[in-house]
């Protein structure tokens, strides 16, 4: 299992995979990584669902994504054995923010252990759209909650480099 440090550094979006299914023990983990990340006033309040590939929901919400974005024809999960969907409460002001520190810690969990993750925004628009009602329902979305961010995982069948960065146009030290 790979240290914090290289996993941080070394995670990249991974957007290619095997169909090899990850295991129980290795989706427990992620979860579990998902789970200990803080949430603001220890509300603990962020519902993952978790979907394997070859739900037709992930189809359904492949056809509405398309509708905003015709011509984006790539799976949008890029066939992920599971793709997993982040939801919290509309009304709690600090659901995102707990969301992203909740799908961070699972995509360093999936790199420690050798696996490949993607975290995905672009279903934003079809999950908060005219069908927003019928995916909360079909995706058992807790009862006020709203999608906040989705995350994909698998094993690598892609590779790049990480991300560059500049430590001069992002940071200031005072
Ligand atoms: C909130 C958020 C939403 C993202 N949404 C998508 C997405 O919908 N599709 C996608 O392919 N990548 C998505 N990404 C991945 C970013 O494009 C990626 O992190 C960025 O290009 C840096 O590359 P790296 O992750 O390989 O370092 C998202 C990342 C974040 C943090």
């Amino acid at each position: 299992m790979k240290e914090t440090l290289a996993a941080i550094k070394d995670r990249f979006s991974t957007r290619g995979y095997t169909d090899e299914k990850l295991t129980k023990e290795e989706l427990d983990t992620i979860l579990t990584a998902g789970l200990q990340a803080p949430t603001a006033a220890n509300r603990q309040e962020i519902h993952i669902t978790v979907i394997e590939k070859g739900n037709p929901i992930l189809d359904e919400l492949q056809t509405e994504l398309l509708k905003g974005r015709p011509g984006a024809g790539r799976s949008f999960y890029y066939d992920a054995p599971l793709l997993m969907i982040l939801s919290g409460p509309e009304s709690f002001r600090w659901s995102a923010c707990d969301a992203g520190i909740a799908v961070q810690s699972m995509a360093l969990a999936a790199e420690s252990l050798s696996l490949g993750s993607l975290i995905i925004g672009c279903i934003y628009d079809a999950m908060t759209g005219e069908k927003k009602a019928y995916f909360n329902e079909k995706l058992q979305i807790p009862e006020g909650n709203a999608y906040q961010v989705a995350f994909a995982v698998g094993h690598k069948n892609f590779t790049k480099e990480p991300h560059t960065y500049s430590m001069e146009k992002n940071v200031t030290k005072l």
